[in-house]
């Protein structure tokens, strides 16, 4: 853990500052706990990765079911995928404007569900291998992975992990500048309290910059009722729009620019999958979202 994010952590129950007692590795946190001073309640730090979610709960903890779900050898996906990412010219192009948004900023910069490719923290990187940046994710096999890939290549020395749940994040108040994402919402649950963590942590006028997809609402209301709630329930922004749902968390400013329209995939949403069944094909707007605090 970088020293620039040490100071920043909390309990996510009793929203206590957070003290770290282990091992260090040039000033970087390595392995310990870290805990509140009277010590009642304390979370792991594993090769500088502090982890709040308990291993029971971490989806991709068994090696051997991700490795039947992904229908592949997980070893070496984040690397090729990072690669990927970067030498995709077309997807870098449309999310030109918001990576260089990220890129420009020099203060603190949080990527939630990073997920095994990076989200925009590979783009943001190419144009900028300063950027501060704490990498996010429910895993800790993604984290500990891309912290290999990382620590291998040599390039981007400030970057961090944590392992924790965006609906309730172990960090102080106002404390990042930019928060990043891309396809994090349509892959969390709660995105209500996301966005609300995501208004506290960041600071005054502090950016909200994501990539995600909204489906079209016409075709979604021809699925059965209790399909359509449960997927309004999972996730809100089908319902409202992320303007409307932005507005609704307290942002402002919001930019939204629609980078790309397609059919969204059976292989690739276990709603289109659903939605198949009844003969329904989902269209997706995916849009590049700014919004600030
Ligand atoms: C499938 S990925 C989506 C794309 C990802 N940004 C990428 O570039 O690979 C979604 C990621 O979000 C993570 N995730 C899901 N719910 C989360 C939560 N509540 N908090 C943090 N990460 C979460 C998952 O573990 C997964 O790695």
């Amino acid at each position: 853990m970088l020293h620039n994010f040490q100071e920043l952590f909390i309990s996510p129950i009793t929203k206590n500052k957070l003290h770290y007692n282990g091992t260090h590795a040039n000033e970087k946190w390595l392995n310990g706990f870290i805990r509140e001073l009277d010590e009642a309640i304390e979370y792991k730090v594993v090769n500088g990765i502090p982890c709040f979610v308990d291993s029971k709960d971490d989806p991709w903890s068994d090696y051997d079911k991700l490795e039947e779900q992904l229908g592949m050898s997980p070893d070496g996906m984040i690397e090729k995928n990072w690669l990927g990412m970067v030498q995709n010219d077309s997807f870098v192009k449309k999310a030109q404007r918001l990576i260089s948004i990220s890129a420009e900023q020099e203060g603190l910069i949080l990527e939630i569900g990073c997920g095994p490719s990076g989200g925009l923290t590979p783009l943001v990187l190419n144009k900028n291998s300063n950027s501060k940046i704490l990498l996010n994710d429910y895993g800790f096999w993604i984290l500990s992975e891309t912290q290999n890939f990382i620590e291998k290549t040599n390039k981007w020395k400030n970057i961090s992990y944590a392992q924790f749940d965006a609906s309730k994040m172990p960090l102080c108040d106002t404390s990042f500048d930019l928060i990043q994402s891309l396809g994090g919402f349509s892959n969390m649950k709660n995105s209500h309290q996301v966005l609300d963590e995501c208004y506290r942590i960041l600071k005054p006028k502090g950016k909200l910059c994501f990539i995600d997809a909204v489906a079209n609402k016409n075709q979604l209301e021809s699925l059965p009722e209790d399909i359509l709630q449960r997927a309004f329930s999972d996730m809100p922004f089908l319902e409202f729009g992320f303007k409307k749902l932005l507005n609704l968390h307290q942002f402002k400013n919001i930019q939204i620019e629609i980078i790309e329209k397609r059919q969204l995939q059976k292989d690739e949403s276990s709603l289109a999958a659903e939605a198949s069944k009844y003969n329904v094909e989902i269209d997706i707007e995916l849009s590049s979202i700014i919004a600030e605090k």
